[in-house]
């Protein structure tokens, strides 16, 4: 069991600092970008992932981008930077954290012909800050709703390795752990990145929770013979009505915890809510390469010829989400009225 906080974005001198999570658990290598171009890279690359750290990783990418054409031309810096702003905010489309994070800072450029850098960096940094606040405090809301002596699921990593720290799904079973409510996590591999081997294991592992990890196609008969009480997930956005866009798989636990009667709870920040977007329909799915399916670890294992669909996020519907826990507090059984008073 280690005590040291996991830091997956930093910021460092001039550049942002981002932990390599296509290398974990086996390597643990800090990547360095200097300027904007090498934070989209980054984000679209997964060398960063999760909705709220793609989010501040793209907040820095502004402060990066600005820098940059400051420097280049400080009279028309705020023209230059646009076509790196809209690349930023397009690296990944489902996650609403980055272009939510990106459209905030642009709020924040100040006005005048002073150096934005100053201004620009301190709103980075509070949107770091915030995010980590926001994780402590979901992770005691959420762990009230777990009765002593739970075993939990969860899928994908949704923990501090896709957050400023601490993380969200993972929050709360880390708090409801401490507060010795929850006995077995059992965590998902989640195909084809294997986020939940790779990430969550290795995060509970490290804080000592017990862990045993499950394949995704186990999901339903593990809810059954192990009796589930809480699937506990994040989301990458959250549309008005309650639906939440998720890692691709979500959808599936959520039908089968309604089934088995294990309870189902999403946490999230309200930067991933989207008010804007009327229901999941409107979420854009990102669809990856058909190879991360083919492949694994550099070997094709489908047959020549055979090709793969890729979708890597899914809609659960409202209705079958128990509890939605954010900072501002929880809604049992989301829904649009109750979202709207809760963030509106
Ligand atoms: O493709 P990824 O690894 O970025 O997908 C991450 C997820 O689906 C997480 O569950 C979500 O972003 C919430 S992270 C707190």
């Amino acid at each position: 069991m280690t005590n040291v906080p996991i830091n997956p974005v930093k910021w460092d001198r001039d550049s942002l600092v981002l932990l390599d999570q296509r290398l974990l658990p086996l390597q643990e290598v800090d990547v360095r970008c200097t300027d904007a171009a090498a934070v989209v890279d980054a984000i679209a690359t997964m060398i960063v992932r999760g909705a709220p750290a793609i989010g501040i990783a793209g907040a820095f990418g502004v402060v990066l981008a600005a820098a940059a054409a400051y420097r280049a031309a400080p009279a028309r810096w705020r023209e230059e930077i646009a076509p790196m702003l809209a690349a930023l905010r397009a690296a990944r489309p489902t996650a609403v954290n980055l272009a939510w994070a990106v459209d905030r800072m642009v709020r924040a450029i100040p006005a005048g012909d002073a150096d934005p850098g100053p201004v620009l960096l301190a709103e980075a940094q509070r949107i770091h800050a915030e995010d980590l606040a926001a994780n402590l405090l979901m992770g005691a809301l959420g762990a009230a709703f777990i009765l002593p002596g739970a075993r939990v699921m969860t899928h994908c990593n949704a923990g501090a390795l896709a957050t400023a720290g601490y993380g969200t799904a993972l929050g709360v079973i880390r708090s409801a752990y401490q507060a010795g409510r929850v006995t077995e996590v059992f965590a998902t591999e989640t195909r084809p990145w294997l986020q939940g081997a790779r990430l969550t294991a290795w995060e509970l592992r490290r804080d000592g929770i017990p862990v045993r990890l499950v394949t995704d196609g186990s999901a339903a008969h593990v809810m059954r013979e192990r009796q589930i009480a809480w699937v506990i997930v994040g989301a990458d956005r959250v549309a008005a009505n309650g639906d939440v866009a998720n890692k691709i798989g979500t959808y599936a636990l959520a039908i089968a915890a309604r089934y088995h009667g294990a309870r189902f709870m999403v946490v999230a920040p309200s930067s991933t809510v989207d008010l804007a977007t009327p229901d999941g329909a409107g979420i854009p799915i990102e669809s990856r390469q058909a190879d991360e399916v083919l492949f694994v670890a550099g070997t094709r294992f489908a047959a020549p010829g055979v090709s793969a669909l890729n979708p890597v996020f899914d809609v659960t519907p409202a209705a079958l989400i128990d509890v939605l826990v954010t900072e501002k507090g929880c809604l049992e059984r989301p829904s649009r009225p109750g979202l709207a008073q809760l963030l509106g």
